[in-house]
């Protein structure tokens, strides 16, 4: 199979409409349009999703051709999110992909998106530190919860998930519930940074080892909240730092058991993260003190490689190019796509 090749990346699966070029595994260009109409509701709108998507699709394509300094004509093929994610926002970038695909005759690939932020460390940045097979990947979003042994490429194995909430949903419901606006997740860290994580307790949910649940600890957070407002209005206000770093402590501490467990489990020290929680720096503290701490060797992708974007598409197109691993025409997408 060449090795001269462009690819184009699509994603859509959730409220970012994304499109990225690869060239022999270097990102030539990343476009990512976020969706601001979602902030107003707290939480993504499916519905508001999908009619983004529409309107952004073609020129962030645009966009991404352009920056990549290439003509749509030298495109070699043509990858993009079939799911897991919101049905509606899918099928933009799933229709519009087979119609690209169709319309150039190159060939379509179809990319899981949980598959896509393990890759994404196969992205050549010029820093030779991609993982070595085999190794953990922890997918840590406001839409997954995963703990995942990955062997090769393409062989993965679930050891755990969450069976409940994702992390970056307790992270938003939590924001949400000390009146910050969404997505909090980002918010709680700059507050944590300033306060003290031992100030207030909150219990851990207890599942399976390697299993995640959130939807507990939201609701601790709420009832603490309501208790403490009760006695004091402006409690929010004079502890919010504290509060956040207790928070982010106990979620943090949480992740890190988790990973502990499937260490012990598997005897694997190589450990990858990816997801916009990734972008959290009390997870990315914990991973490097665990470097000295337990011998492990970690990986945590450029920030623009954790949150979701293109660009993991496209290298999983370019892996699956180099294989012929090419999809039909009549391929649709999937909201609940299995890794
Ligand atoms: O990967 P992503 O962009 O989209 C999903 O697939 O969900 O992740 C977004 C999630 C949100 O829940 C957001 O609050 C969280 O990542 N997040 C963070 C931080 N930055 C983003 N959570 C905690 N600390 C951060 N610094
Ligand atoms: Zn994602």
């Amino acid at each position: 199979m060449q090795n001269n090749t462009y690819i184009l990346g699509i994603e859509s699966s959730c409220d970012d409409t994304a499109a990225a070029v690869i060239h022999n595994s270097k990102i030539c260009s990343n476009v990512v349009a976020t969706q601001k109409i979602h902030e107003e509701y707290g939480g993504v709108v499916p519905e508001l999703a999908s009619r983004a998507h529409q309107q952004n699709i073609v020129p962030v394509i645009h966009q991404a051709l352009r920056e990549a300094n290439i003509d749509k004509k030298q495109l070699s093929a043509i990858a993009f999110t079939r799911g897991p994610g919101l049905m509606g926002s899918l099928l933009v970038g799933t229709s519009f992909a087979k119609s690209l695909a169709m319309g150039l005759d190159i060939p379509l690939i179809d990319v899981n998106h949980m598959q896509a932020h393990i890759l994404a460390h196969f992205i050549d940045n010029g820093d030779n530190r991609m993982p070595q097979f085999p190794f953990l990947a922890m997918t840590i979003s406001g839409g997954h919860t995963q703990i995942v042994k990955v062997s090769s490429h393409f062989d993965m194995q679930i050891l755990g998930e969450t069976i409940d909430d994702a992390v970056g949903e307790a992270f938003d419901k939590s924001a949400k519930i000390l009146g910050l606006p969404y997505p909090g997740g980002p918010l709680i860290d700059k507050y944590a940074q300033l306060g003290d994580p031992k100030r207030f307790q909150f219990t851990k949910p207890k599942v399976g080892p390697m299993d995640f649940s959130f939807s507990g600890l939201k609701t601790a957070v709420l009832y603490f909240i309501q208790r403490e407002v009760k006695e004091n209005p402006n409690f929010i206000k004079e502890n919010l730092e504290d509060i956040c770093a207790s928070l982010q402590y106990t979620i943090v501490s949480y992740l890190m058991d988790k990973l502990k467990n499937a260490v012990k489990h598997t005897g694997i020290k190589e450990i990858a993260i990816g997801g916009g929680v990734s972008a959290n720096s009390g997870i990315r503290k914990a991973l490097g003190e665990a470097e000295s701490k337990y011998g492990w060797k970690t990986h945590i992708p450029k920030f623009e490689y954790c949150t979701d974007n293109a660009a993991m598409i496209a290298i999983v197109g370019e892996l699956k190019y180099k294989e012929a691993q090419f999809s039909t025409l009549d391929i649709s997408a999937k909201a609940r796509l299995k890794l």
